[in-house]
């Protein structure tokens, strides 16, 4: 094989990890949260540090921030949402903590 095409494949591949490493999955997404203040979620966080797949929220929870159903604490508290997890049982609750999630 000609030196020269050994390396496509190779450099391929490092570019899309490079990819991979630098967003992961929706990449960090800006909530409006009204009052309470803007909402960081973190797919980072989600997916590498927590371990969750993408189906744990795709496509029954969420689509993209364009179709974005905007969803109320009170909802939440029902459990739509961050609050199908965020419900005190598999991640804090939505009905506390408020400051982990909104930031002034
Ligand atoms: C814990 C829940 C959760 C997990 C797990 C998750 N996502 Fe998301 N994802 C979201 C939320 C929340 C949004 C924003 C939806 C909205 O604005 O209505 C989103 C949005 C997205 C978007 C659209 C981004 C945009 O700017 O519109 C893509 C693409 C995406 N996710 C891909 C993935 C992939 C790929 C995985 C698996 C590696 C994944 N997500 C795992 C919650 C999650
Ligand atoms: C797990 C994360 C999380 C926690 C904890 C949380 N929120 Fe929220 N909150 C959100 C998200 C995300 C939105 C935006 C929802 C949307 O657009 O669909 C929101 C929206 C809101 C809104 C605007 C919509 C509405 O219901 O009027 C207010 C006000 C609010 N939150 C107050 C609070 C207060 C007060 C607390 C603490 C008791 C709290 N939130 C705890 C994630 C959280
Ligand atoms: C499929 C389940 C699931 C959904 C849906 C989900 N989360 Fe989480 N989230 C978790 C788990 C599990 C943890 C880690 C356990 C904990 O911190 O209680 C976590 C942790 C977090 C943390 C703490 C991050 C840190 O650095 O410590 C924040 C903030 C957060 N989630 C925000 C949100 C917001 C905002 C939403 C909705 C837009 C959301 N989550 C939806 C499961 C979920």
């Amino acid at each position: 094989m000609k030196r020269g095409l050994f390396w496509v494949p190779v450099f391929g591949i490092s570019l899309w990890l490079g990819i991979a490493l630098a967003v992961v999955g929706g990449g960090d997404i800006t909530l409006k949260g009204g009052k309470a203040g803007d909402v960081l979620f973190s797919h980072d966080v989600h997916v590498t540090d927590v371990g969750l797949g993408c189906k744990e929220c795709h496509t029954k929870l969420y689509l993209n921030t364009k179709k974005h159903r905007h969803v109320t604490m009170k909802q939440m508290g029902m459990g739509k949402s961050c609050g199908a997890c965020h419900n005190g049982k598999k991640a804090f609750s939505v009905k506390g903590d408020c400051g982990k999630c909104h930031k002034k």
